[in-house]
């Protein structure tokens, strides 16, 4: 395919040990190099069901509403202290998750609790952050009344399974 396709840079799979389908991660340059309908619509091209986003872009997520496409979106490691007020979190929800479930609205599968937060060369700096604003946006989800689809999560690392003298 054209380089179009190196936009869409990073294939992955999703699952757990075993293969459910194909997942790409949306990297940011893509939405701003093409117009996110044509990427969604590259994506069904290709079978690829299920996005990472690494933010919740509003014309990205309208692009996606009615793909059927699953999509993770994500809140960046800059935004999770202030996800640590219950209010910040709910509000988070309310404009980037519930306003596209509905009928023929987004696929939302995950919310993603920062960008890898733990990744040594952070120097821990978002270790005190990112719990409360994990169990924030879960409870913000749940009273919201999709915490049974939709889940909040924390994107581990590389480094998290690197060798025992990696890590020392
Ligand atoms: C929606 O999500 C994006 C990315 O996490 C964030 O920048 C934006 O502030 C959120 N909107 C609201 C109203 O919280
Ligand atoms: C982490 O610490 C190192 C050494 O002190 C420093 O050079 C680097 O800028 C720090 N990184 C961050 C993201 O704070
Ligand atoms: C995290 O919290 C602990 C205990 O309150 C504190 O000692 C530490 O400096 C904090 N770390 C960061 C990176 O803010």
């Amino acid at each position: 395919m054209s380089g179009n396709w190196l936009l869409v840079y990073m294939l992955l799979i999703w699952g757990s040990g075993f293969v459910e389908g194909l997942g790409v991660n949306w990297g940011t340059m893509a939405t701003h190099k093409l117009p996110p309908k044509e990427v969604v619509q590259m994506l069904k091209d290709n079978g690829i069901n299920k996005v990472k986003l690494f933010d919740a872009d509003q014309s990205t997520m309208s692009a996606l509403a009615s793909s059927d496409i699953e999509v993770m979106v994500a809140i960046p490691n800059d935004q999770l202290a202030s996800m640590g007020s219950y209010n910040r979190a709910k509000e988070w929800v309310k404009r980037n998750i519930t306003r596209y479930n509905f009928n023929g609205g987004v696929n939302i599968k995950y919310v993603a609790v920062g960008n890898e937060p733990f990744l040594t060369s952070y120097n821990n700096s978002f270790l005190n952050t990112t719990f409360p604003a994990l169990q924030n946006i879960q409870n913000a989800l749940n009273e919201a009344g999709v915490g049974d689809s939709i889940k909040a999560t924390v994107p581990l690392n590389a480094d998290v399974y690197g060798s025992p003298k990696d890590n020392p």
